[in-house]
């Protein structure tokens, strides 16, 4: 017997307890990952006008992994984050938080504030305002800091700007405004503006489109840098950055798992051969 299934059956009991009675604040912080997974996608099917876009897809996602989750167009990855972060509700299935959140009872700033942050492909920024002046904004923009929205910035504030420009590789472009920096740049400085938010899940959509040969290399080790601290989760199309950075891969095919592995496991894997060469 898969054991976690048991998991998902506690797991369940579990948030029917909860459910019902005052609603559940959810803060970051308080995600159970006493089993392992962070995040357990279960039997999720997505429907476009009679297109499953996912088709009963399940996915667990260790606390502390860096997951590269690749396949074909219209696969479904996109969808899959959508279904995540609780931009689009599944037709079935159970998407859960740690143990007992149930994202697809969240609302999708809910899911934000409990801590999955999600880069999209075109950053979020604020042109003419400073590279620091854009990780502040991200961190006022946390309502769990509200009070100090007109206060000055504490010296901890400042320190942790400056701490998280030192990961993203921006330190020297600190009082630049955010319209003067490359497009590599612009993308690491949105990933940290999520990490101001101290997410426990980072959720990474084709993060090296567009970006040239060193700035792709300086995003593997980024990316690499923060998994442990955060799960994080990277879509890519691109074989050889993924190379450079995967330990376990999943391969989505026409809304469910074709194979999962590492690297080599999963290229050598029969289903995906077909799937990439037959086309
Ligand atoms: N809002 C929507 N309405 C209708 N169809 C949709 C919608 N969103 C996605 N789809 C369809 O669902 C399928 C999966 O799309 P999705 O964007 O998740 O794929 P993907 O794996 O991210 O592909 P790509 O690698 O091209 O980004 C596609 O066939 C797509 O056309
Ligand atoms: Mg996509």
């Amino acid at each position: 017997m898969n054991p976690l299934s048991v998991f998902g059956k506690r797991r369940r009991e579990r948030a029917r307890d909860t459910a019902g009675a005052e609603r559940h604040t959810v803060t970051a912080g308080e995600v159970d990952v006493s089993h392992g997974p962070i995040l357990y996608l279960e039997n999720i099917t997505v429907s476009f006008d009679g297109f499953k876009a996912l088709n009963e897809l399940t996915l667990y996602i260790d606390d502390g992994e860096l997951r590269c989750i690749i396949g074909p167009n219209g696969a479904g990855k996109t969808t899959m984050m959508d279904v995540i972060t609780g931009k689009t509700r599944p037709d079935s299935g159970t998407a859960f938080f740690g143990q007992i959140m149930d994202l697809t009872r969240m609302s999708e700033y809910e899911i934000a504030s409990a801590g999955i942050g999600r880069k999209f492909q075109k950053p979020t920024v604020f042109p003419q305002h400073t590279v620091f002046e854009n990780l502040e904004l991200a961190m006022r923009a946390d309502k769990r800091v509200w009070p100090t929205l007109v206060a000055r910035l504490s010296g901890e504030q400042r320190a942790r700007i400056d701490e998280v420009l030192e990961i993203v590789m921006l330190m020297a472009q600190r009082d630049l405004r955010a319209a003067e920096l490359s497009h590599g740049q612009k993308q690491w400085m949105e990933i940290g503006m999520l990490l101001m938010q101290d997410p426990r899940v980072l959720l990474v959509d084709e993060p090296i489109a567009g970006m040239t040969h060193q700035e792709t290399e300086r995003t593997a080790e980024l990316l690499t840098s923060l998994a442990g601290k955060h799960s994080v989760v990277v879509v890519e199309h691109d074989m050889a950055f993924v190379r450079s950075i995967a330990r376990k891969v999943t391969v989505l095919h026409e809304g469910h798992v074709l194979a999962e592995g590492n690297m080599d496991e999963v290229q050598n894997h029969p289903a995906v051969i077909d799937v990439y060469l037959g086309a």
